[in-house]
């Protein structure tokens, strides 16, 4: 059989911040920027996987990945939840490349976890599942192969992102809203902070443990369902933790209501003040992310906040008409889902 190709793309996300694991609101989109897995057939029994950009490879049995960490535990881990799952594998040689910078808090991993379940898929002849719920396998893999408690938000927006669109993801149905980009002369960016962040090994897990926390003290099942003055009850910083969580939620139908109006200032607003809510009531923000939103105002954006799960990566800024993004600044836009190449 000849080798097919599949495609994961990055992610940004526009606003909705730490609300997808507490069946929260987003608003993210899938980028150009990815990861490209080619698939061709290997030793019998085995998977065999070559990271082309890290010169490294892994072999394993394909009924007994077994644990590993790094980018291994992302191909074991895919492999294994796609069998676990009913999807009979192929032996398979994987040639994985990317261009996602790791870390950077544009979803390098959903990316990969995403490009792999199509390659393998497609390699071994297996009808593509629903998407949802192909989002939901890829998580698992994250969430027990990986060790970090990431949400949904990569993986859909991976997975069900639209040319030109924005997507609205209802994290507690799973409804999914295209939402035009329309952005008129602004341009969004995003600036590498310097520092790379791990999910598994910063204070992610932390913030999880806190909603779940806030949500035992109140009496709720998730954070959807608390209201601002909920917060005030809360001992700190589950009280804060909170209130981020409520706000940004609002702040995201107020993006989507800013969107369609084409009011790009006022979208604008509505990312200094999620960045501010990140850095103050969700402390998910580190100097070298300040310092990089402070750069950003300075050369003129109409808003600036910190990306992803936080702890360093990007930052993400929307420029006005006329103003100049700094050198190191990269243009980001919305391009197709995840997808099969041929
Ligand atoms: C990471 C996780 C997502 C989401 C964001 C924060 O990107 O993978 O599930 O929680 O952080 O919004």
């Amino acid at each position: 059989m000849s080798a097919i190709r599949a495609f994961g793309p990055g992610r940004v996300n526009l606003i909705g911040e730490h609300t997808d694991y507490n069946e929260g609101l987003c608003l993210p989109f899938a980028i150009a920027a990815g990861v490209t897995v080619e698939a061709s057939d290997g030793p019998a029994g085995t998977i065999e996987a070559r990271a082309l950009d890290l010169g490294e490879t892994d072999t394993f049995a394909l009924d007994d990945s077994g644990p590993s960490d790094g980018w291994r535990a992302f191909v074991r881990g895919t492999a294994a939840e796609l069998q676990r799952a009913g999807h009979d594998l192929r032996s398979a040689t994987l040639s994985i490349r990317g261009d996602v910078p790791r870390g950077s808090g544009l979803s390098s991993s959903a990316a990969l976890e995403v490009a792999l379940a199509l390659a393998l898929l497609a390699h071994s002849g297996r009808a593509e599942p629903d998407r949802r719920d192909l989002a939901r396998l890829c998580s698992r893999v994250e969430n027990e192969w990986v060790g970090a408690e990431t949400g949904l938000l990569d993986q859909l927006a991976a997975l069900c992102g639209r040319e030109g669109h924005a997507i609205r993801i209802d994290f507690r149905s799973l409804t999914i809203d295209p939402v035009a980009l329309d952005l008129g002369g602004f341009r969004l960016v995003t600036v590498d902070s310097g520092v790379e962040h791990s999910h598994a090994g910063s204070g992610y897990n932390d913030r999880r443990r806190e909603c779940r926390d806030a949500c035992a003290a109140l009496g709720i099942a998730s954070l959807r369902d608390a209201r601002a003055e909920d917060a005030t009850d809360l001992p700190e910083p589950l009280d804060r933790r909170v209130r981020h969580v409520v706000e940004e939620n609002a702040r995201v139908d107020a993006a989507v209501a800013a969107l369609r109006a084409g009011d790009l200032e006022a979208l604008g607003r509505l990312l200094d003040a999620s960045h501010a809510s990140l850095r103050d009531n969700y402390e998910v923000s580190v100097p070298e992310v300040e310092a990089t939103v402070e750069r950003l105002a300075a050369a003129g954006a109409a808003g600036a906040r910190i990306m992803g799960g936080g702890f360093g990566g990007a930052v993400l800024a929307l420029f006005p008409p006329g103003a100049t993004p700094p050198d190191d600044a990269v243009a980001v836009a919305p391009g197709p889902p995840a997808r099969v190449l041929g």
